[in-house]
């Protein structure tokens, strides 16, 4: 079954355990939490303190995409703050720096994932496929929630697809960015395995319908 990570950053900040909680009562699988630090992305979100309180209000597993420079610096930290799956774009640094940072996350019992913005390649993932439990293909560029899906991404989806089922056929392949019940159908018939959904999942109202909708039951 599809796996289904609501967005935070498209909740009500001043009600966010109120969000958390309706995600989670209407069947979410994961919680998406999009750091952003106005460096790697043209944008600010929040940081470890936000995820520490999220971690007193929710069991939903932690999703934290880290869209920051040099994201080693703090993997630790995350996943000291209740993360169990951090994700690092492997654009953020040097590929010894990505590889070193997946170690670490790894070494401190938390699952690893690395994304890729739209332009990056798909080859790009390969160095990293043998430390990885998600891959992370990037529907829109990464900054803002509420963008329009880039349809021509759905090719390297697949792309990625192939390269995790030769390698690592296990590990999640997560898309982030427009997902919708349309959008969603086709990055499921592309190989995705977890649909992050911000704006249509918290805009929706009734978020347990939009959840069975972005899963293809209804
Ligand atoms: C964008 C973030 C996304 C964002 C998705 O940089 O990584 O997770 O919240 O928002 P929607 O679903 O509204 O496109
Ligand atoms: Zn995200």
């Amino acid at each position: 079954m599809l796996q289904i990570a609501p967005s935070i950053l498209a909740a009500d900040f001043a009600n966010l355990q109120r969000d958390v909680e309706s995600a989670e009562q209407a069947g979410a699988d994961l919680l998406h939490v999009d750091v952003m630090d106005g460096v790697f992305v043209p944008n600010i979100s929040f940081g470890i303190p936000v995820v520490q309180a999220l971690r007193r209000v929710t069991r939903l597993p932690l999703d934290v995409h880290l869209m920051i420079d040099r994201p080693g610096r703090y993997v630790t930290e995350f996943a000291k703050a209740g993360a169990d799956l951090i994700t690092v774009h492997l654009e953020a640094d040097q590929p010894q720096n990505i590889l070193a940072a997946l170690g670490e996350i790894k070494a401190l019992g938390k699952q690893a994932g690395v994304a890729l913005k739209p332009k990056t390649p798909a080859t790009a993932i390969l160095p990293y496929l043998s430390n990885l439990d998600l891959a992370l293909v990037m529907m829109v560029e990464p900054g803002f929630g509420g963008q329009a899906f880039m349809t021509d991404q759905l090719e390297k989806l697949e792309t990625v697809r192939a390269m995790l089922d030769q390698d690592v056929p296990e590990c999640m392949l997560e898309v982030d960015g427009g997902i919708d019940p349309a959008t969603a159908k086709q990055c499921a018939a592309a190989g995705a395995t977890v649909l992050v959904a911000g704006s249509s999942l918290f805009g929706a109202e009734n978020r347990g319908l939009r959840i069975r909708q972005l899963r293809g039951f209804v």
